[in-house]
């Protein structure tokens, strides 16, 4: 089913685009860098990418707001059922109309194109939202507590079990995105165009 798409402001635009990036580089450094509680035993490569890694977290936090700002601005009155649809009867039917596109387009190899399952994908997105969230409260709340290391340790233990979450977000919402723009409907194009949207 298809919804009303008005156009994507520049800060919407560049949000996004550089949101994308930060969270990547979150997910790659946060493999190797030093944790707060254990920095005595750290290298000073560890060391910088918990510096970075803090950092670029903080960004994330000022561009997630910036991105939500922007999603509301620009359909004023409907980013709730927007991202959320699951939340109205509207938005469950028809979100139960793209699964059942999906499933027939599987069953003939031929999935259906972004704009016949746009339920389903803007429920997908407020998903990537909310992980979002969930990382840039976390985060924020270490960062802020850093003089009490026992109750951060315990902050990023809930923290990091949003790690899969959002490894699962990234490869569903870009991996889509990919074969969209792989089939020729041009969504990467507009939506990390430097003018447009
Ligand atoms: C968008 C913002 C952020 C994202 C996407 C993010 C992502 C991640 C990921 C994926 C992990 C690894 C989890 C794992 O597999 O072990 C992690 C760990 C961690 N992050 Fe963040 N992070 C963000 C912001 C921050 C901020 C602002 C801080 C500030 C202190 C922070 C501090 C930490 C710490 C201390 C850990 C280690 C947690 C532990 O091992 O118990 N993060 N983060
Ligand atoms: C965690 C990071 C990300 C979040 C939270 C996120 C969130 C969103 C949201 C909320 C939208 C809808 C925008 C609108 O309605 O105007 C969107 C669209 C889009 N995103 Fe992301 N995104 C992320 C990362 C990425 C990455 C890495 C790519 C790279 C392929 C990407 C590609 C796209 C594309 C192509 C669209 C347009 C889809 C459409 O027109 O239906 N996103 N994203």
């Amino acid at each position: 089913m298809t919804i009303h798409q008005p156009p994507r402001s520049p800060a919407l635009r560049f949000s996004h685009a550089v949101l994308g990036l930060a969270v990547i580089h979150q997910l790659i450094g946060s493999e190797w860098m030093a944790k707060p509680w254990r920095m005595r035993d750290a290298n000073a490569l560890q060391a910088t990418l918990f510096e970075l890694h803090e950092w670029a977290g903080l960004t994330a936090t000022v561009l997630l707001v910036v991105l939500l700002v922007s999603l509301f601005r620009r359909a004023p009155g409907d980013f709730f059922s927007r991202y959320f649809p699951w939340l109205g009867v509207v938005g469950r039917s028809g979100l139960r109309a793209d699964v059942n596109q999906v499933v027939a387009g599987l069953k003939k190899l031929r999935p259906p194109t972004s704009r016949q399952t746009e339920f389903l994908a803007r429920a997908v997105q407020g998903l990537g939202l909310l992980i979002l969230l969930f990382f840039t409260v976390t985060g924020t709340a270490m960062w802020l507590l850093e003089d009490d290391l026992e109750l951060m340790h315990r902050i990023g233990s809930i923290h990091e079990l949003g790690a899969l979450p959002l490894k699962l977000y990234l490869l569903g919402h870009a991996g889509i995105a990919v074969v969209h723009e792989w089939r020729g409907e041009g969504l990467m194009r507009r939506m990390f165009a430097v003018r447009g949207g």
